[in-house]
């Protein structure tokens, strides 16, 4: 059974970048909504992982969504090649624009979906006057730019607090970072619909099931 309200989202950071195809495929086969993927600079975080190319590649491979989440330094000069590489939503940094507001712009222009990912040391009041140009807000539960950090719990109540900022607004709110499958029902519970998991879900012998699992806890939260 599946709820479109909630959505499992692997991320590719944590898969064989030898073997993404085949990565891909378990996924899909066990139900993700869409994939993750990381995209990093060695500027605006300290790592440097997956470019252009490799998302055409990727775009080839798949029909899934492919959720781009930029962590690079100056997303401006970036946004039309990823939206041409196959990106359907472009997820910027709020901490890595100057313009915030004409970036979400930009981007949905382009004909992608907007969204503005936070920093775990940024408040989601810095949001206030940006959320209607929004169409998802990703919250960081670790620091960017690694893979198989431990989740930081101060999460949950920033979750209730964008919450309480959106208001009736149809926003996606997307967590990632640490996220295992313990924490799928008290995220889902505080208002998150799209739980990103890499280790969580890619470290599993079977991470189609895996995707299973995390829907299955997750709309444990959802039916009560
Ligand atoms: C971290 C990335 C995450 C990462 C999460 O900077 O943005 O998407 O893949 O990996 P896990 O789930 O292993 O923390
Ligand atoms: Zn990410």
């Amino acid at each position: 059974m599946t709820s479109p309200a909630i959505k499992i989202a692997p991320s590719l950071l944590a898969a064989d970048y030898a073997a993404l195809a085949d990565a891909i495929a378990r996924v899909e086969a066990g139900g993700a909504d869409q994939l993750h993927v990381d995209v990093m600079d060695g500027h605006f975080v300290p790592n440097i992982t997956i470019g252009l190319p490799v998302v055409e590649a990727i775009r080839r491979r798949t029909r899934l969504p492919l959720d781009l989440h930029l962590m690079i330094t100056d997303p401006d000069r970036y946004l039309e090649p990823f939206v041409r590489a196959g990106g359907d939503s472009l997820t910027v940094h709020v901490e890595a624009c100057r313009h915030l507001h004409r970036t979400l712009e930009r981007i949905r222009e382009l004909g992608a979906r907007a969204g503005v990912a936070l920093n775990p040391a940024t408040p989601p009041a810095v949001l206030d006057y940006a959320l209607d140009g929004a169409d998802l807000v990703l919250v960081m539960s670790v620091n960017p730019g690694f893979g198989g950090q431990a989740f930081i719990p101060a999460t949950y109540a920033k979750l209730v607090d964008l919450k309480n900022r959106l208001g009736e607004r149809p926003m996606e709110v997307s967590i990632d970072g640490g996220v295992k499958l313990e924490h799928c029902r008290p995220l889902v519970l505080r208002g998150a619909t799209t739980l990103v998991a890499g280790s969580g879900i890619f470290s599993a012998a079977d991470p189609g099931a895996e995707v299973r699992r995390f829907r299955q806890a997750a709309l444990a939260a959802v039916s009560i």
